[in-house]
């Protein structure tokens, strides 16, 4: 079956300790890191950028084997591949709402040594992607408006889910905006696999737990 991912999103760490939340992540068992770089032009906030992903990678305690997940909710993705690489992402999504030409994107994305995905916002559709979804390493479906954690997860998205998960039985589907123990079985009953969580993950009692219980929910 496809592998489970559990890829806690660190727009909702604290970031005075980010460090130590990101090392306490790891220890939870999760997967990957979900990095949200915003730009303030492709979306109305502005987030965190490459120097935070540099200390990141360069600072942490076994810093090697984390994987970092960039979400580039950014306008003009082509300009910022080879500083992502450089930096240490292990994944490079791009929003296909953001660039004229994706096929060449991705190319030069697995060029830089990184996985490609490809974004969706909600009123996105599939189709745009299926020509090309076969170079891909994953498709993210958005399931709120990018720009913000703390939102509703919009159940109408799994439709999305559901038509990928047919056509392409083996590939990473990632579900990103409201996910967490009441929302992650809808999600993972059409097909999603891999789950983001900002909100639910670091406002959880018990983190380790919560994420586990993400992984079940997909597993099952
Ligand atoms: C929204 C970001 C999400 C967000 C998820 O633009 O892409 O990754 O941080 O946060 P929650 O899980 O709180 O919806
Ligand atoms: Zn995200």
């Amino acid at each position: 079956g496809l592998k489970p991912i559990i890829a806690p999103s660190i727009l909702s760490a604290n970031f005075i300790n980010l460090g130590s939340d990101v090392t306490l992540l790891f220890l939870n068992q999760c997967d990957w890191i979900h990095i949200d770089v915003m730009d303030g032009n492709f979306v109305p906030n502005i987030s965190i950028g490459f120097p935070v992903l540099h200390q990141l990678r360069t600072l942490l305690v076994d810093k090697s084997k984390y994987f970092f997940d960039c979400h580039m909710m950014v306008a003009n993705p082509e300009q910022w591949v080879a500083t992502v690489a450089e930096y240490g992402g292990n994944q490079y999504t791009f929003h296909l709402e953001s660039t004229k030409d994706p096929k060449n994107l991705v190319k030069l994305i697995h060029a830089h040594g990184m996985r490609a995905a490809c974004a969706l916002k909600p009123q996105t559709e599939i189709e745009q992607v299926l020509s090309f979804a076969d170079q891909l390493d994953m498709v993210l479906v958005m399931t709120v408006e990018p720009g913000f954690g703390g939102q509703s997860f919009m159940p109408e998205m799994m439709s999305k889910v559901r038509k990928l998960r047919q056509l392409y039985p083996k590939l990473d589907i990632q579900v990103d905006g409201g996910l967490g123990p009441e929302t992650v079985n809808v999600a993972a009953e059409a097909g999603a696999n891999v789950i983001v969580a900002g909100t639910s993950v670091f406002k959880a009692k018990d983190q380790a737990k919560t994420i586990q219980t993400l992984r079940d929910a997909v597993v099952r």
